[in-house]
């Protein structure tokens, strides 16, 4: 698939931009700060409902603005397909799908799937757990756009149910039956939409995981081998051989929830789920965070991406490859290998500061942004 159509309002840094696309390599060059990665945060955006730099959505609406409008149009097997994102500050965004407004923004997944190299990836293996379940939630989605639902389902129970135990906290001797009894009401369906998404993240994990060992062997074959596993929050589960069975995770959910209930009233915050899961990263061993060398934590991030990259064209329907400032960041192997994948792609789009940083012989077509009338945080594109 190929993104041949690109408009931006108000989103970030851009008042007003409108891009033609096509198939094969395009190269944004621009000074740093100019709405490179912007660019390739709508496009990203689009393809997940969320920004890979921010986890609300505020930032993304250009300051003063009061709405931003992502629009897209995607060409997949030569089938054409219209998406406009609006994003509204305050209050529930809005789309449209060939021009015709659907119910739920949700709706609009999957039409676009991206893989995103950014240099952001190195916190997939040195940040927190949350950056690894976002990694996994949003392949997730992209492959499966029904997952958007289920995550969306779980965020509610989760907010809810944790207001109530914050609430429930501290007051031990006011607590009610009745304030029980909503609790497990809550427990329930935590449980189930926890499973759903459990299950999700396990079959992944499972489809992912000889990916990304293979791609991290090439990437660094005199390295120790890496793997990666689920690793749930409850107890004894969630290795790479486990049954994904929604019913039998809901039940150890459950069972979790219940054995876990006085810590959680003590605490005021829900302490099982798989929101404290992560998925584990190891090279031998070792796991990768906090042993791995800075070169081999940007091997596995890369390797993280690549097996994303391979799982979504497996699926069919060739991803756009989104390659941000990452040959700046890589050593001459994992440039090459990036390098080699790109070749392959259907559609790459790739930002640089300065053409050197793209790989020799590359022949890319450039989209220059420059300052407009220097104007200051206003840009405008001249394709060449
Ligand atoms: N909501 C916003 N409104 C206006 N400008 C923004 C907003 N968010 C980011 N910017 C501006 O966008 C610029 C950064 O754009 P970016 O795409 O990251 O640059 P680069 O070309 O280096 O990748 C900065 O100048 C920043 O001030
Ligand atoms: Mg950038």
């Amino acid at each position: 698939m190929y993104v041949r159509q690109l408009a931006l309002r108000d989103f970030r840094s851009w008042e007003s931009v409108d891009l033609e696309l096509g198939p094969g390599r395009t190269v944004f060059v621009g000074s740093n700060g100019f709405g490179k990665t912007n660019l390739i945060e709508a496009l990203w955006y689009s393809t997940t409902l969320g920004s890979h730099r921010v986890g609300s959505d505020a930032p993304l609406i250009r300051e003063g603005a009061a709405r931003a409008v992502v629009s897209t149009i995607v060409v997949n097997e030569g089938r054409e397909c219209a998406v406009d994102l609006e994003i509204v500050a305050g209050r529930a965004n809005k789309a449209r799908l060939n021009r015709s407004p659907v119910r739920s923004t949700r709706e609009v997944v999957g039409v676009l799937r991206c893989v995103l190299f950014a240099p952001e990836d190195l916190a997939l293996v040195r940040g927190d757990p949350a950056e690894r379940r976002r990694y996994l939630d949003d392949l997730a989605t992209v492959r499966r756009p029904r997952i958007a639902g289920v995550r969306a389902d779980y965020e509610k129970v989760l907010r809810q149910r944790t207001a109530l135990l914050k609430s429930l906290a501290g007051a031990r001797y006011r607590r009610g039956q009745e304030a029980l009894d909503t609790l497990d009401v809550w427990d329930s369906r935590l449980a189930e939409h926890g499973a759903e998404l459990m299950a999700a993240r396990i079959d992944l994990v499972n489809e992912l995981a000889p990916e990304v060992e293979k791609a991290y062997q090439l990437l660094a074959p005199a390295s120790r081998p890496a793997s990666i596993n689920y690793r749930a929050s409850m107890d004894g589960l969630g290795g790479a051989d486990e049954g994904t069975d929604p019913e039998f995770l809901e039940a150890a959910l459950l069972a979790a929830l219940a054995a876990r209930r006085d810590a959680e009233l003590d605490r005021g915050m829900c302490l099982v789920g798989p929101h404290r899961d992560d998925l584990e990263l190891r090279l031998g061993d070792q796991p990768a965070k906090g042993f791995a060398s800075h070169g081999e934590s940007w091997s596995f991030a890369v390797a993280l991406r690549l097996g994303a990259y391979e799982l979504l064209r497996a699926d069919g329907g060739e991803p756009v490859l989104l390659l941000d400032d990452v040959f700046a960041e890589l050593d001459t192997a994992r440039r090459r290998a990036l390098a080699a994948v790109a070749e392959s792609a259907e559609q790459v789009l790739v930002t640089a500061a300065v053409l050197e940083d793209i790989p020799d012989g590359w022949d890319a077509k450039r989209v220059h942004i420059d300052l407009r009338d220097g104007e200051a945080g206003r840009v405008s594109v001249v394709q060449a």
